[in-house]
């Protein structure tokens, strides 16, 4: 016996109807992959990549982690981002993170959760270099949520900050930066102004990026 057989039949379901609405889908899909997205999320189960922004499979290539944190040596996420930039040629990275996030809640609470400390720790940091201005919202809730966006914009940051965008941009390879938040009571997603396309104006849209946090 199958072991989670609805899985199995919502799968043979799914590859069923697929291919009736397209009878060369999965040969198409099979031989190649082409994406024009690097899709940079939290793994929380309420936000899958694909569907929000409709795109079908091999329409956009996804990593996601816990509070959609980039690290400099995390070469899990740069070995995506390396393939992504330098083989599929992606033209958009979007770092997306969500209101309400768990893991942003747990690093502005403090909260004990074991390893995966360690891991919020990205975002603590995040915090700390904010801590006075997040202090003066009152509201728990827009706190965590000023905290979400914070934390997608320093991302940016440090997508754009590693050798692989810095050398696309060296070659005159066209590669857009985003950062996007996305509400779970609503399903919209909000662009958080802070899309960069090169290394010049990096810093200039990084603070006024997190100015405009404060300003909402
Ligand atoms: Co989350």
């Amino acid at each position: 016996m199958k072991h989670l057989k609805n899985l199995f039949d919502n799968n043979r379901h799914w590859a069923c109807q697929t291919t009736q609405d397209n009878p060369e889908f999965f040969k198409v899909l099979s031989m190649q992959q082409n994406p024009d997205y690097l899709w940079i999320g939290c793994s929380d189960s309420r936000v899958p990549a694909n569907e929000i922004v409709g795109l079908l499979p091999g329409e956009l290539f996804v990593h996601r982690n816990v509070a959609n944190v980039v690290v400099h040596t995390d070469h899990n996420c740069l070995s995506v981002m390396q393939y992504a930039v330098e083989v599929l040629k992606v033209k958009h990275i979007m770092v997306v993170g969500h209101y309400a996030c768990g893991g942003v809640k747990a690093a502005l609470d403090g909260e004990k959760l074991g390893l995966i400390d360690n891991w919020l720790r990205h975002v603590v940091d995040v915090k700390e270099k904010h801590i006075d201005k997040l202090n003066l919202i009152e509201d728990y809730e827009k706190r965590v949520d000023t905290l979400c966006e914070l934390n997608v914009i320093e991302q940016v940051k440090n997508v754009s900050q590693t050798s692989i965008v810095q050398d696309a941009w060296d070659r005159g390879q066209e590669l857009t930066v985003h950062g996007w938040v996305y509400g779970l009571k609503d399903g919209h997603l909000r662009d958080l102004n802070s899309c960069t396309t090169n290394s010049k104006e990096l810093l200039g849209i990084y603070q006024q990026a997190t100015k405009e946090v404060f300003e909402r």
